[in-house]
């Protein structure tokens, strides 16, 4: 099969002839259809991030296809011929006090698609069967892809920012993870301030429901939002640490910044901010909160596929304006 090779760090992706994966005990093989680009498979192929992948190895944590031969042993239902997608969390133990408190992103056991399992750059590529996700009939690949890691994502992390619909929700970076980040604000009914260095990325936030924008290129961003009354939430997915500070600087009193960013960037912003008490001593309230990817859950269909959702919804949105601005 074909498949887009990670060589070494400093070197550009090969396409190479590899050998077919066979499936091995609870793992299915699936046949790729298509695969979406998150910008940690980026940092996987520099080798960006303290634990480093092996090269060669293929990225790839947000593949979609088709299941096509089933291992050994208990593949949890799955059939020849369904269509799942192969998340960042390509294996958790399912036995540890975090897989079984639903947080099995934090499991000391995991493997990660496309880092330590080869991934979805690729023609086939296997999966546990206990972690790929069924894919609904009614939702396209090329829409399921980008859910697959970017959307459970930043659907988590909206969840946990407590969002509503009278929340001022300020996401930092406009990509791949921000631009859904914004959508599914949106569909809390939330207003959304889209912040990037991208003019393009900040056009297309407006387009997706973004109240307002900030280039953090040509403005004080900080004293944009705040002008504004300051953020209740900050979504911190832009790929730099003064986002991540200025994303704390915009917060409301009582705000809270959920980081969506690479673990290393969140642990080196987050220890360049820890010294900046008076930011946090500002908003007595403000709390912090850092996760890792999320899991598509497999049989709910109200999580990472309501992106299908977001992109209809047209949720009725009390502009920045006219909220109340008391009682944060
Ligand atoms: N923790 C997790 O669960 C998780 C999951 C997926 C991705 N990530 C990480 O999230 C980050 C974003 O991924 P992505 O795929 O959205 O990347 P992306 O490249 O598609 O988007 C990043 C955006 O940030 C913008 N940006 C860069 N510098 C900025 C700045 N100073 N201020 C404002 N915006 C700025 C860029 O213009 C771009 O639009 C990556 O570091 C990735 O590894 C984390
Ligand atoms: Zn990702
Ligand atoms: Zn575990």
């Amino acid at each position: 099969m074909k498949a887009a090779v990670v060589i070494g760090f400093d070197r550009p992706l090969s396409i190479e002839d590899v050998p077919v994966p066979e499936p091995g005990p609870e793992q299915v093989l699936v046949r790729i259809e298509t695969c979406g680009l998150c910008h940690t498979d980026i940092h996987a192929a520099r080798g960006d991030w303290p634990i480093k992948p092996t090269p060669p190895f293929i990225p790839g944590h947000e593949g979609v296809g088709i299941v096509e031969r089933l291992g050994e042993g208990n593949v949890h239902g799955l059939t020849v011929g369904t269509r799942v997608a192969l998340p960042w969390l390509g294996y958790s133990c399912g036995d540890c006090r975090y897989c079984n408190s639903g947080w099995e992103t934090l499991c000391t056991s995991q493997l990660n698609m496309g880092y330590a399992m080869n991934g979805g750059f690729a023609e086939y590529a296997v999966g546990y069967a206990h972690n790929v996700v069924a894919v609904p009939a009614d939702v396209d690949p090329l829409d399921a892809a980008p859910l697959t890691c970017a959307g459970v994502t930043t659907y988590k992390a909206v969840k946990v920012s407590g969002a509503t619909s009278s929340s001022v929700v300020a996401v930092f970076g406009a990509g791949g993870l921000g631009h859904l980040a914004i959508q599914y604000a949106r569909v809390t009914g939330a207003a959304v301030i889209a912040v990037d260095i991208n003019a393009a990325r900040l056009q297309s936030a407006r387009e997706l429901g973004a109240e307002h924008v900030v280039h953090a290129g040509e403005e004080d961003v900080v004293a944009a939002i705040q002008r504004l009354g300051g953020a209740d939430v900050a979504i911190a997915t832009a790929v730099s640490p003064s986002a991540f500070e200025q994303a704390l600087g915009s917060l409301a009193r009582g705000g809270t910044l959920v980081s969506r960013g690479s673990s290393s960037t969140c642990r080196a912003t987050a220890t360049a901010a820890a010294p900046d008490r008076s930011r946090v001593c500002t908003f007595p309230l403000t709390r912090l909160r850092g996760l890792c990817a999320w899991r598509p859950p497999p049989k709910r269909r109200d999580c990472c596929w309501s992106y299908t959702h977001a992109r209809r919804a047209s949720c009725p949105s009390l502009s920045i304006a006219k909220r109340p601005r008391t009682g944060r």
